[in-house]
C-alpha cells in the first residue's frame, strides 16, 4: 500500500511507524510543514495506561520514550494561601519535542519517508496514494475540504488560555489558583523533563478582557503571568515557543466532534486521525493519548483485515466503530473537566473551603469517584472524610475511622437529619379518597426503617381536583390528617427518619388513570375539570384545561395553606412544594406551557409570580424551625423550554422567598422532551444551583450506589441525595449500601438486630478477596 500521512504530529508519525513495522513493504510518507526536529509546544502528560499500550504496540520506541519520562504520582493544589497534596495518581510527563523526535527517529529507522517543510494543500496532491491519513491537527485542512462528509462540529469554548514553559521543576501536577480584582486565574503546571515544566494559564473571557490581555503581546502576557504567579514561580521566568502565533497568543479551546471519520476521494481513502478527528481539553491531558490510541487501533485493524489495499474500506469502518466508543468516553470526561475550569471562579472558588475545593477539583471529570480516590490515596481520603465529618458536627478523634460523607448529619433550620439520603417522593396510586391506608403505612414504614434520614410520601393534593389520579393522596379533611398523624408517629417511632410531605397540584396533568392503566391518559369516567397556567392540553387526547383565573389562584393558594397547616399539626417535619414535572406550578414556570398575556406570563418574574405567592403563603404558616424545599424541573429538555439557566433564576427567587433547599429534578413538562439520561444525569443542576445561588440542594436521578452519593455530597454538588427507584427495589437501601462499602454505621431497627451480624459478615467475606 502507498500511505501518506499529512501532518507529522504524534498521530501521523506513530501510525506510519506502526504500519511500517508490521508490514515493511508498505510505502509510507509523512508530510510535515514544520522543519525537522522542530515543533511547537512544551510537555504532554500521559497516564500509566498509555505507557502499557505503547509498550505493546512498539516496544522499541516505547523504551526510548520511557527513558525520557518523568514520572510522578502527586497532585498539588495551591489555593487561598493553602497547599494540599494527594498521591497515587500516576502521571508521566514528556517533552512534546522529545516525543516527536523519538517517533521521527524511529520512522527513519524503519524507512518511513519524512518530508519536512512541505505544506500539503490537499489529499489530491498525492495521486498515487491508496490511503491518506489526515493527521493534520485540530485545524485540519483535509477535514474542512470534505466537511460535508466529515460533518465537523466545532464548539469554541469560552475560556482563554496561554501555553508557557518554565525552567522550574515541579514534583507534582500542580494547580495554582489566584484571584485578581477582575476574577480568577488558574495555572496547570507539570514537569516534563529534568528541569522544565509546562505552565498553562487559563481564565474566563470576561476576566481576560477586564485585564486588557487582548491588547497584550506575548512579552506583556509573560510579564503579567510572572507577576501573578510569582510566589509559585520563585523567580523562574516563563518562556514561550509559540512565536508563530500573532497577537496575544491567548487561545480558546476548540471542542471537536465529527459525524464521520473517513471518505473516498475517487482515488484514495482519506481518514481522520488524532486532533483532526476529535479534541479533548487539556484539563485531563488526553489529546496525545487519543492520537496514539487511534494510530494503534487503525494499525490493528489492518492486521485483522489484511495489509492489502482491498482491505482499506473494511479496516477504516471497523477503526471508526471501535474508536468512537473510547473517544466518546474520554471526550465526556474531558468536557466535564473543561466545564469545571470554565465555571470554577464564579461557582466554587470564592465560596468553597480549600479542602472541599480540592475534592471538587479532583473529581471534576466525574470519572474519578470517592472509592477511586480511596484506592489512589487512602490516607488522604480518610483525612478528607475526617475533615468533612467534623465540619458536619461529628466528633471524630484523630486516627479514628470517620463516617463516609453520605452518612454525616445535616442540619437545616431546627431539623437535624441523620444522614444525606432521602426517599424521593413517589406516587403509588394506591389511595382511596386521598386517604393513607395500610399500603402506605407498610410502604413508608418499611422505608423509614431502612436507614434513609428523610422519607417523603408521594405528591399529595390539597384538594380533590388537585390530584393526578383518583389513587393519589390528599390532605384536605380531618380523616386524611389523622392518617398523616399516624404515619408521622410511625416514622418517628421506628428509627431516625424524618417525614416529608410534598404538596402539589396536578394542573393540566390531572384527572388521569392510575399509572398501570395508562400513565397520563385521561380518565374514561369520573374525571374533573382541569386548570392550568394556560389553556393547553398535555397530550393531544388530554382534557383541555382552563386558564386559571385570579379567583382560582386564591382558592388554590388557600387550599395549599390549609393542607400545610394540617401537615404541621400532624407532625410532618419537612414541606416540599412541587413546582416541577409539568404540574400546575410548573406550568406557570415553563414558557412551553405558559402563554399568558397578563402579569403571570412572559418574563421570569411574571412566570414565577404565582408559584412564589403560593410559596410565601406556605412559608408564613409552616413552622419557622422546619425546612421547606421546592422541586423544580431544571431542564425541559426541548427547544423553547426552560434550561438550567432559567432554573438558576427561579432557584434564586425561591431562596429569597425563604426556601431552604431546591430539589433539582427535570423534564416531564412536554412530550417533545429529549432528555439525556445517564448516571447522575441531573446532579449538574443541583451542583449549579447550590453553588451559584447559595441555597441547599437535593440531587436526584440515577443515583444508585453509595459511591455516587458520597462523591456528590463530598464535592458539595448537593446536600442531600434523593433516591427513588432503588428504594422501591430495596426499602433498606441506605443500610445495605453502607454495609457494602464497609461503613455499617446506620442503626438497624432493634427487632432486626439478630440479623445484623450475619449480614455484615457475609459482606465482609464477599469483599475479602478483593481487599486482599
Ligand atoms: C495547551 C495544550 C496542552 C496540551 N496538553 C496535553 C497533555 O498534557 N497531554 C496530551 O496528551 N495532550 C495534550 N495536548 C493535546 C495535544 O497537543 C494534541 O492532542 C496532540 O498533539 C494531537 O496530535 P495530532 O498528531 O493529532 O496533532 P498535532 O500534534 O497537532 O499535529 C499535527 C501536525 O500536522 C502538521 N500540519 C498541519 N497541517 C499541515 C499541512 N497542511 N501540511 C503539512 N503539515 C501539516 C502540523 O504542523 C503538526 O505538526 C495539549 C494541547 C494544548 C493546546
Ligand atoms: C413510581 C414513581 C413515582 C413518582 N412520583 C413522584 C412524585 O409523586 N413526585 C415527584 O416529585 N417525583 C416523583 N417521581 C420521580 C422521583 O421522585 C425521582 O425524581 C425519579 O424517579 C428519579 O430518581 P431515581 O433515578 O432514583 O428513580 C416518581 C418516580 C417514580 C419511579
Amino acid at each position: 500500500m502507498r500511505i501518506v500521512c499529512i501532518g507529522g504530529g504524534p498521530a501521523g508519525l506513530y501510525f506510519a511507524l506502526l504500519m511500517k513495522r508490521r508490514h515493511p513493504r508498505h510505502d509510507i510518507t509523512v508530510v510535515e510543514r514544520n522543519r525537522a526536529y522542530d515543533t511547537f509546544g512544551w510537555g504532554v502528560v500521559f497516564s500509566d495506561q498509555v505507557v502499557e499500550a505503547i509498550s505493546r504496540a512498539d516496544p522499541e520506541s516505547a523504551a526510548d520514550i520511557a527513558d525520557a519520562f518523568n514520572h510522578w504520582d502527586d497532585i498539588e493544589l495551591l489555593f487561598k494561601g493553602t497547599k494540599q497534596r494527594t498521591a497515587g495518581h500516576g502521571f508521566i510527563g514528556i517533552g512534546r519535542k522529545r516525543l516527536l523526535n523519538i517517533l521521527q527517529r524511529r520512522c527513519e529507522e524503519l524507512d518511513v519517508r519524512l518530508e519536512f517543510e512541505r505544506e500539503a494543500d490537499s489529499d489530491l496532491d498525492f495521486p498515487d496514494a491508496d490511503l491518506v491519513i489526515a493527521s493534520d491537527g485540530v485545524n485540519s485542512r483535509i477535514r474542512e475540504r470534505y466537511a460535508e462528509t466529515f460533518q465537523p462540529d466545532i464548539v469554541v469554548r469560552p475560556n482563554r488560555y496561554i501555553w508557557f514553559g518554565t525552567r522550574k521543576s515541579f514534583d507534582a501536577f500542580t494547580f495554582d489558583f489566584r484571584r485578581t480584582e477582575h476574577g480568577w486565574f488558574q495555572a496547570h503546571i507539570y514537569k516534563f523533563d529534568a528541569d522544565t515544566s509546562t505552565f498553562i494559564v487559563e481564565t474566563t473571557e470576561s476576566t481576560f478582557l477586564a485585564h486588557g490581555l487582548d491588547k497584550y503581546d506575548q512579552a506583556q502576557s509573560i510579564a503579567f503571568a510572572e507577576k501573578l504567579f510569582a510566589p509559585t514561580l520563585d523567580g523562574a521566568p516563563l518562556m514561550t515557543n509559540s512565536r508563530h502565533l500573532r497577537g496575544s497568543a491567548w487561545l480558546n479551546f476548540n471542542h471537536l466532534v465529527c459525524g464521520r471519520w473517513s471518505h473516498f476521494n475517487g482515488r484514495a481513502h482519506v481518514v481522520l486521525m488524532g486532533d483532526a478527528a476529535h479534541t479533548a481539553h487539556f484539563a485531563i491531558g488526553s489529546g496525545t493519548k487519543l492520537a496514539l490510541d487511534d494510530a494503534i487501533e487503525l494499525a490493528h485493524q489492518f492486521d485483522r483485515f489484511g495489509h492489502g489495499a482491498e482491505s482499506i474500506g473494511a479496516a477504516l469502518q471497523s477503526y471508526e466503530q471501535t474508536r468512537r466508543i473510547g473517544v466518546a468516553r474520554v471526550q465526556n470526561a474531558a468536557r466535564n473537566a473543561m466545564e469545571w475550569f470554565e465555571v470554577v471562579g464564579r461557582r466554587y472558588a470564592d465560596t468553597m473551603e480549600p479542602e472541599q475545593f480540592f475534592y471538587s477539583m479532583l473529581t471534576r471529570s466525574q470519572r474519578i469517584s470517592h472509592e477511586n480516590l480511596r484506592q489512589r490515596d487512602p490516607v488522604w481520603l480518610e483525612g478528607f472524610e475526617r475533615w468533612f465529618a467534623r465540619r458536619a458536627g461529628v466528633a471524630v478523634d484523630d486516627g479514628a475511622k470517620p463516617p463516609p460523607p453520605m452518612l454525616t448529619p445535616w442540619r437545616v433550620r431546627g431539623l437535624e437529619l441523620a444522614n444525606r439520603i432521602m426517599v424521593s417522593p413517589m406516587a403509588m396510586y394506591s389511595a382511596r379518597d386521598g386517604l393513607i391506608n395500610d399500603f402506605h403505612i407498610a410502604h413508608l414504614g418499611a422505608r423509614a426503617m431502612g436507614g434513609a434520614a428523610l422519607v417523603f410520601a408521594e405528591m399529595t393534593a390539597p384538594s380533590p381536583e388537585a390530584r393526578i389520579t383518583p389513587g393519589c393522596l390528599g390532605l384536605w379533611n380531618d380523616e386524611q390528617q389523622a392518617g398523616w398523624k399516624r404515619l408521622a408517629e410511625l416514622v418517628h417511632a421506628v428509627g431516625h427518619a424524618k417525614l416529608g410531605v410534598q404538596l402539589g397540584h396536578a394542573g393540566r396533568k390531572g384527572a388521569t388513570r392510575l399509572a398501570w392503566d395508562g400513565i397520563d391518559q385521561p380518565l374514561d369516567s369520573g374525571g374533573w375539570p382541569l386548570i392550568s397556567a394556560s389553556s393547553l392540553p398535555y397530550l393531544p387526547n388530554s382534557q383541555v384545561p382552563r386558564e386559571m383565573t385570579r379567583a382560582q389562584m386564591d382558592d388554590v393558594r388557600d387550599a395549599f395553606v390549609a393542607a400545610a397547616r394540617r401537615a404541621a399539626e400532624a407532625g410532618v417535619d419537612w414541606l416540599e412544594l412541587h413546582a416541577a414535572h409539568g404540574y400546575l406550578l410548573s406550568s406557570f414556570l415553563s414558557p412551553l406551557t405558559n402563554a399568558r398575556a397578563d402579569e403571570y406570563g412572559g418574563s421570569h418574574g411574571n412566570r414565577a409570580r404565582y408559584p412564589l405567592e403560593l410559596f410565601r403563603a406556605l412559608r408564613a404558616v409552616w413552622p419557622s424551625d422546619r425546612p421547606m424545599s421546592v422541586r423544580l424541573s431544571c431542564h425541559d429538555w426541548t427547544e423553547g423550554g426552560n434550561t438550567p439557566d432559567d432554573a438558576l433564576i427561579f432557584a434564586r427567587m425561591f431562596k429569597d422567598a425563604g426556601a431552604d433547599v431546591i430539589d433539582c429534578s427535570s423534564g416531564q413538562v412536554s412530550k417533545a422532551e429529549r432528555p439525556v439520561y445517564g448516571r447522575l444525569f441531573q446532579t449538574p443542576f443541583a451542583d449549579r444551583i447550590r453553588n451559584e445561588a447559595g441555597v441547599g440542594a437535593i440531587a436526584v436521578g440515577a443515583i444508585s450506589e453509595a459511591d455516587h452519593a458520597n462523591s456528590i455530597v463530598a464535592a458539595g454538588r448537593a446536600d442531600l441525595c434523593a433516591i427513588a427507584r432503588p428504594h422501591l427495589a430495596d426499602p433498606a437501601w441506605t443500610i445495605h449500601e453502607a454495609t457494602r462499602i464497609g461503613a455499617p454505621l446506620v442503626p438497624w431497627p432493634r427487632p432486626y438486630a439478630s440479623a445484623r451480624g450475619q449480614y455484615e459478615a457475609a459482606f465482609a467475606r464477599a469483599a475479602a478477596p478483593e481487599r486482599a
